[in-house]
């Protein structure tokens, strides 16, 4: 088993409805959290866990902001360095991602996250683990998630996911565990279903976005099998590697922000803010007015 992983893809194709209009011009992964777009906290976690290749799975709008976004910017440089905004300077630099580290594939109809990963799978090679993160959920934590996870996939392979518990009721909005065994930090799985009613939920430990998986997942999406809602699901898909590949779920140190639903990108502005030192006390006064 090659011990390390070093490719990432993002799923960036939806269209973030949830954010109209907001979203109709800027993709719901460029939607800033103070001073950085969702993506670049994406893009700075897998960095922290030696990630090296970046691979967006984009849709008609994004692939030029994000190349934007990421590329390198002469003019601002020279702009900030002649006004020694060195600080300023610093924070476009390590945002960047340098070719030929930066791809883009195209996800030309909206058939599913399992179908995302999928229009990706020619940046894979044969028999490499790969990782996948879905930027709409932020995670506060150090070190970062998918460092935490990597630890357990070096300790046993397989495939590895972040996991949280979540209420009953809502099962129906998550792909769902069905545990064999679990230690209160990780939990083993036999196997795995999208979004299903709370009261067919095997489980109510949900997967969050981030995944390590073993590269046989392509074998089951190349089929292009549908599930849940239609769409061809990435769950069925691992779900149906289970017999051979090991899945094991982390309940990760840190915290989630859900920033596909409007009370989840509040709170991650809010608990970003407030790890703040210099704005801290600034923001926590003024959010007691309405509070
Ligand atoms: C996707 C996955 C689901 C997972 C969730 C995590 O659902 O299909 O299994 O639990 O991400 O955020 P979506 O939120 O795209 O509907």
């Amino acid at each position: 088993m090659n011990n390390k992983i070093t490719k990432v893809i993002f799923p960036v194709a939806g269209l973030g409805t949830r954010f109209l209009p907001a979203t109709k011009a800027i993709p719901k992964e460029m939607l800033p959290i103070i001073d950085k777009p969702l993506i670049q906290y994406a893009v700075e976690e897998a960095r922290g866990a030696g990630i090296e290749d970046f691979i967006f799975v984009v849709g008609d709008l994004n692939q030029a902001l994000l190349e934007a976004h990421f590329g390198e910017n002469k003019t601002l440089n020279a702009t900030l360095a002649d006004r020694q905004k060195t600080n300023e300077l610093k924070r476009v630099n390590e945002a960047s991602i340098l070719a030929p580290n930066i791809h883009f594939c195209t996800q030309d109809q909206p058939l599913g996250l399992g179908h995302a990963v999928w229009c990706a799978r020619d940046f894979i090679d044969a028999g490499e683990s790969f990782a996948v993160i879905l930027p709409d959920d932020l995670i506060q934590a150090t070190p970062g998630c998918l460092s935490q996870m990597m630890k357990v996939w070096q300790d046993r392979g397989g495939n590895v996911v972040a996991v949280e518990d979540v209420p009953r009721e809502m099962t129906n909005r998550y792909g769902i565990l069905d545990v064999t065994e679990d230690d209160g930090r990780i939990a083993t799985a036999c196997g795995l279903v999208e979004k299903p009613d709370p009261a067919a939920a095997p489980s109510t430990l949900s997967i969050i976005g981030r995944y390590i998986l073993d590269g046989r997942v392509f074998d089951h999406l190349d089929k292009q099998q549908t599930g849940a809602g239609g769409e061809i699901q990435l769950t069925d898909a691992i779900s149906k590697t289970i017999e051979d590949v090991a899945f094991h779920g982390l309940r990760f140190d840190g915290l989630r922000f859900d920033c596909g639903s409007m009370a989840g990108f509040v709170e991650a502005n809010v608990a970003f803010a407030l790890a703040q030192k210099d704005q801290e006390s600034d923001v926590r006064a003024r959010l007691k007015r309405h509070l």
